[in-house]
């Protein structure tokens, strides 16, 4: 006879669930051993011996790693813009170059190209490249001649305005977490996404912080001696505009800095999937999926925090979709992101949606998920737009 019992995440399992109950003998912490230190604040561990029901993996990164860096760097256009138009060709290119150029000595160590339409039916396309160091940014920006023309672009030339040119927005955001301040998760051990490129990291063996809500929280290593709290304070940048009645259009506006600004990039790959799962992945999880992300995008900095959420499908070309997703959220805090997860409906019904998806593949899931979390001090945040419109990522912060 089954016996039902429910696991740290609140999940019904019966012992028939076989593949939910494996043991993993050789778990180790997804805090990488130079970042432990004495706990000053308890895990949310359940107990010491708490086996998740099912593997999870992080990145390792190797010991001289201790910041990286991730631009997001895009182009916004206009509805009447067609995605495979010249404008949107021209943009691509011109990021492309500086990404692809052969002068710098620090060139990206992986670059990603995705795009997404947002609720305004704007067009955004945006690379995502890494680098394992701010050192390594800063020398590819001013040798790439990416720094000179980004600080070149001119917000009146280059406006959404109607009545003006017809050339896109832009927008750079540059997140540069301390590994302190970083987590990652991953459903597999095989998959490479994101920070993984890194030359020199790898994956861990099964790690034991996952499968309990407060997990992420312990996946960061800071949070053994600080609560990462937001405080609601918000420091000036140098370069910040304060008109914010004036139309944002017009304007280059560099968002003011947010204490412990909490931001998620959470994918989804189904390349891999056999038709029968693919076909089960398009039908029940992608709509579920894009119902929480369309939530958090409309109603999420009013309710829950959110300040930004992009839903992004990564491209193999300049237009071309790849069968692969993340979200790319912004959360003015961790507390608001976990609450989100942990009690929100859209983000209960992506989670059960999951594990009944399991179930009807009899637990044989070839789907990969994974994700990075970083929590971000004032100083390793740069957000400024060019002409986007005012719901672009973090401009919606303002007022
Ligand atoms: C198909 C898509 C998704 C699936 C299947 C999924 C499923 C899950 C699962 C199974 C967990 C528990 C992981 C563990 O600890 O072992 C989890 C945690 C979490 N998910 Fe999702 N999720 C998806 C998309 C997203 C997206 C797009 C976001 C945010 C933009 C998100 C935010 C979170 C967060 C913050 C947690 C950690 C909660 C905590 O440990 O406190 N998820 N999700």
């Amino acid at each position: 006879m089954d016996k039902t019992r429910h696991d740290s995440l609140g999940l019904e399992h019966t012992s028939s669930c076989n593949a939910w109950s494996l043991t993993i003998s050789a778990l180790e912490s997804s805090v990488a051993d130079h970042l432990q230190c004495p706990r000053s604040i308890p895990a949310r561990l359940p107990s010491p011996s708490f086996q998740p029901p099912y593997p999870g993996f992080s990145v390792r990164f190797p010991q001289d790693v201790s910041q990286l860096v991730i631009a997001i760097v895009g182009s916004q256009h206009r509805p009447s813009v067609s995605p495979t138009s010249v404008a949107v060709s021209t943009s691509h290119a011109a990021i492309s170059s500086f990404l692809a150029s052969t002068r710098p000595s620090t060139p990206p160590s992986f670059v990603e190209w995705a795009s997404v339409t947002d609720n305004r039916g704007y067009y955004n396309l945006c690379a995502l490249a890494y680098w394992d160091g701010k050192s390594s940014y800063e020398s590819w920006a001013s040798s790439s001649g990416f720094k000179a023309w980004w600080d070149g672009l001119d917000a009146d030339a280059d406006s959404q305005d109607d009545d003006l040119d017809q050339g896109p927005g832009w927008f750079l955001e540059i997140l540069s977490p301390t590994t302190d301040r970083f987590e990652t998760l991953f459903n597999t051990d095989s998959a490479r996404e994101g920070s993984s490129h890194f030359a020199g990291a790898c994956m861990s063996s099964a790690v034991q912080e996952h499968g309990y809500w407060g997990s992420m929280r312990d996946r960061i290593p800071l949070s053994q001696t600080d609560v990462l709290s937001a405080n609601n304070t918000r420091l000036p940048s140098p370069s910040q505009l304060t008109d914010s009645n004036a139309d944002h259009r017009k304007k280059r506006i560099t968002i003011p800095r947010h204490r412990n600004l909490a931001i998620i990039r959470s994918g989804q790959d189904w390349s891999t999937t056999t038709p029968e799962e693919r076909k089960l992945y398009l039908q029940t999880m992608h709509p579920i999926l894009q119902k929480g992300m369309d939530f958090l995008q409309n109603h999420g900095k009013e309710e829950v925090g959110c300040y930004s959420c992009r839903f992004m499908h990564v491209l193999d070309s300049e237009t071309e979709k790849t069968d692969r997703t993340f979200g790319l959220a912004y959360f003015d805090e961790l507390a608001s992101l976990e609450r989100w997860s942990k009690e929100h409906e859209t983000h209960l019904a992506i989670f059960g949606g999951f594990f009944r998806y399991a179930q009807q593949l009899g637990n044989n899931v070839t789907l990969r998920v994974f994700h990075e979390v970083m929590v971000l001090e004032e100083g390793q945040q740069f957000f400024e737009y060019v002409g986007c419109h005012g719901d672009t990522g973090m401009l919606a912060s303002r007022g």
